[in-house]
């Protein structure tokens, strides 16, 4: 019952390999356009508020840094998850390289991922959809409108809306809705539009006054900025997910992810300058919605309403994207025994994992009601980084014990890139904050005990 046994990876990349798999079709850029899909929500729409009281109007820098984080780590990740080109996520890939017990503790790591990023996007989510509303006139009771403690100086208990959104997504998904490449293309569309409309009529009300003093809290302030604003960049994995189905993987899909992350910069930086531009960055206290607060400052209440609307539709996409991923961990973890059965039984009628998809949906909705939006995307930070240092060490570990392995993509400069994206990734999280650490730490020693009392019995390698 060895801690290292794997699966067979030969058994697997024939199978991946077979002439009945997956289509050929996609391109460059229908890979950049499915990472912007993944990638624009919450972290541009909601948590630049917060960036811009911890960096102050230097927080463009914060994003630039995180960036270039998230770029090492991709290049990477690309090249793990191109190796096996079967579609599933890095769990599956170490599985059967790097043996369970390190597999079991990736898996474990996305499901805190994931799970968290759809709890914390439901809450961004949330608070455009009270903007919206207030719009019109209504208003949610206080208590109903955000997580205990969210909000300094006002009574909330329960993030109602947050929770709505996530039942009834998880209900889609469990039917068998899932976003189609067009609905994919149309959700872009509305994105990148109101970020563009937001970037047009903000820029006529900028004073420059506002971004003195441009580094208020110092080199620290941008740093942990840039470890909370990371999560602006989390989902371009859902560009690797497609490995299977690219024309010409070794070129397209680094054109993929490093297109898709380098017009999510350009644009976050834009954004985040004219924010702090418009609105004295202090104002942004207890604000869940400091895009369309900045056009509503600037008098300009039909554009923040168009805003709004289009970072609902558009952080939905987010939403659906994350818990289809994390249901499909769960349904991998499972069908190798890991986790109980039930959860990768199919639905008989819609053909979806019904099960562990409504488990999810209930679990991370009362997560996403009950606590604030800053936890939770600092705990989805911590575990992304944590995997994106695990798979960048494993890429050069692969390359010493399997140099045979086709890799449709290969990372260039190994071990350099590795090396940096390892940096790049610790040193961001040593900027995030105790209670995270303990968090994440606890989460990871429950990892621990669920496998040795239970996974590592019931795997079905045994
Ligand atoms: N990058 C995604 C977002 O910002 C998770 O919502």
């Amino acid at each position: 019952m060895s801690i290292f046994r794997t699966k067979n990876l030969d058994a697997m990349v024939a199978a991946g390999r077979h002439p009945g798999g997956l289509k050929k079709v996609l391109g460059p850029f229908d890979l950049v356009l499915m990472g912007i899909g993944a990638i624009v929500g919450t972290g541009i729409f909601v948590l630049t508020g917060t960036g811009a009281l911890t960096a102050g109007p230097a927080l463009p820098l914060s994003f630039i840094i995180a960036a270039f984080a998230c770029a090492f780590a991709a290049l990477c990740y690309a090249e793990f998850a191109s190796t096996v080109p079967v579609a599933g996520s890095i769990y599956t890939y170490s599985y059967a390289t790097l043996g369970e017990l390190v597999a079991w503790m990736i898996g474990w790591d996305l499901m805190l991922e994931y799970g968290l990023a759809t709890s914390a996007v439901s809450v961004g989510w949330s608070g455009y959809f009270q903007s919206l509303i207030a719009g019109v006139g209504w208003h949610l009771p206080d208590a109903l409108t955000a997580a205990p403690g969210a909000v300094p100086g006002k009574e909330t208990y329960f993030n109602l809306p947050a929770l709505l959104i996530m039942l009834v997504l998880t209900g889609m998904l469990s039917l068998g809705v899932r976003e189609s490449a067009r609905l994919n293309n149309v959700m872009v569309a509305i994105k990148i539009g109101v970020v563009l409309l937001f970037i047009l009529v903000g820029a006529r009300h900028v004073q420059p006054a506002n971004w003195q003093p441009f580094m208020p809290y110092g080199h620290t302030g941008i740093l942990s900025a840039a470890a909370l604003v990371f999560f602006a960049f989390i989902g371009f994995d859902a560009v690797t997910s497609a490995a299977e189905e690219v024309k010409r993987p070794d070129r397209d899909l680094p054109i993929g992810i490093i297109g898709s992350l380098a017009v999510c910069t350009l644009l976050y930086v834009v954004v985040s300058g004219i924010m702090t531009g418009i609105v004295p960055f202090k104002q942004f206290q207890g604000v869940d919605h400091p895009v369309s607060l900045a056009l509503k400052f600037a008098g300009e209440n039909w554009v923040a309403g168009f805003v709004d609307a289009g970072a609902i539709l558009g952080m939905t996409t987010v939403i659906l994207v994350m818990l289809y991923g994390q249901t499909r961990v769960i349904f991998a973890m499972s069908r190798d025994g890991l986790l109980p059965k039930r959860l990768s039984s199919i639905h008989p009628k819609y053909g979806t994992p019904f099960f562990a998809t409504w488990v999810v949906g209930i679990l991370f909705g009362l997560i996403a009601a009950l606590i604030p939006l800053d936890t939770l995307a600092k705990l989805v930070n911590m575990g992304t980084l944590a995997a994106f240092c695990l798979v960048s060490v494993a890429v050069v570990v692969l390359r010493k014990k399997r140099p045979d392995l086709h890799r449709a993509f290969r990372c260039p400069g190994v071990p350099v890139i590795p090396a940096l994206a390892v940096i790049c990734c610790l040193g961001l999280m040593t900027y995030l904050s105790l209670e995270t650490w303990l968090a994440f730490g606890a989460w990871l020693l429950l990892g621990l005990v669920v496998y040795f009392g239970y996974a590592r019995k019931r795997s079905l390698l045994n």
